[in-house]
């Protein structure tokens, strides 16, 4: 079940024009309602800023295009460290409609009960897919953003964290991040994460040079689990690309 491309791209600016078009083309693809599942951490950033550029942001149906976020770190919602918070200043506040960002009710909740604020995000997703279990047929997202980091972990799926064999909830609690900032976590589950026509991994930098190297010789983590049921593609810029790569 190999069906994973790696994509190499020059340098992180060549990165977030390809992540745009690959967006752009599946919006295209979906003449109906989208569901788009963006991701945290520094990788999006300049992708964010693209889209929010004239040239990108007219070619968007706004009103037809629905956000989430495949993570969050348990701080208020105007934390420079709240995920979907830089995805809404970045690009979404000035170029979305509010009813079509569906952000991790953090804000309300308690952070010493994560899976409660887990559970109401679940039933979010659910009321917009209309079901509360999964139909390969028909993925909940046209894409998902994902990043990968130092420890191999994407979303907030960390290495031998008992959510990253969840098979029946849609989004859990993590009461304990692997890496920094260490704030418990929401995140999606692997098979809704995978319920999707294309998965997108944005990787750059040297810094992610030596954690790729472990993930392209096949290492158990949890970067190397996360499959779309459809398309799953590793946008790498030159930094990031191992040596040895023969791609
Ligand atoms: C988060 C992210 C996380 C991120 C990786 C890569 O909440 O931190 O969703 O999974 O994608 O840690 O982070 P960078 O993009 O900052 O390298």
């Amino acid at each position: 079940n190999d069906n994973r491309r790696v994509i190499a791209v020059a340098d992180p600016a060549a990165l977030a024009e390809a992540a745009a078009e690959r967006v752009l083309a599946r919006i295209g693809a979906n003449s109906g309602r989208v569901a788009i599942c963006l991701t945290g951490g520094s990788s999006p950033r300049q992708l964010y800023q693209v889209l929010a550029t004239d040239a990108y942001r007219s070619r968007i149906p706004w009103q037809r295009v629905h956000w989430f976020i495949g993570d969050e770190r348990f701080v208020p919602a105007d934390d420079p460290l709240n995920n979907m918070g830089m995805a809404r200043r970045t690009f979404l506040d000035r170029c979305a409609p509010a009813a079509n960002i569906h952000l991790i009710p953090t804000a309300t909740a308690d952070p010493a009960d994560p899976d409660r604020c887990a559970a109401l995000y679940e039933q979010e997703l659910q009321s917009f897919y209309g079901a509360d279990t999964l139909d390969q047929s028909r993925p909940v997202f046209d894409l998902v953003l994902m990043g990968v980091g130092p420890d191999g972990h994407t979303a907030s799926l960390f290495p031998g964290d008992p959510a990253l064999e969840e098979t029946a909830r849609w989004v859990v609690g993590v009461p304990r991040a692997n890496v920094e900032p260490f704030v418990p976590r929401i995140t999606l589950t692997l098979p809704i994460l995978g319920s999707c026509r294309e998965m997108l991994f944005e990787i750059a930098g040297a810094g992610k040079r030596a954690i790729l190297t472990r993930l392209f010789a096949r290492e158990n983590l949890p970067a190397n689990r996360a499959r779309s049921t459809g398309e799953t593609v590793w946008l790498v810029d030159r930094e990031a690309l191992p040596e040895d790569f023969g791609g």
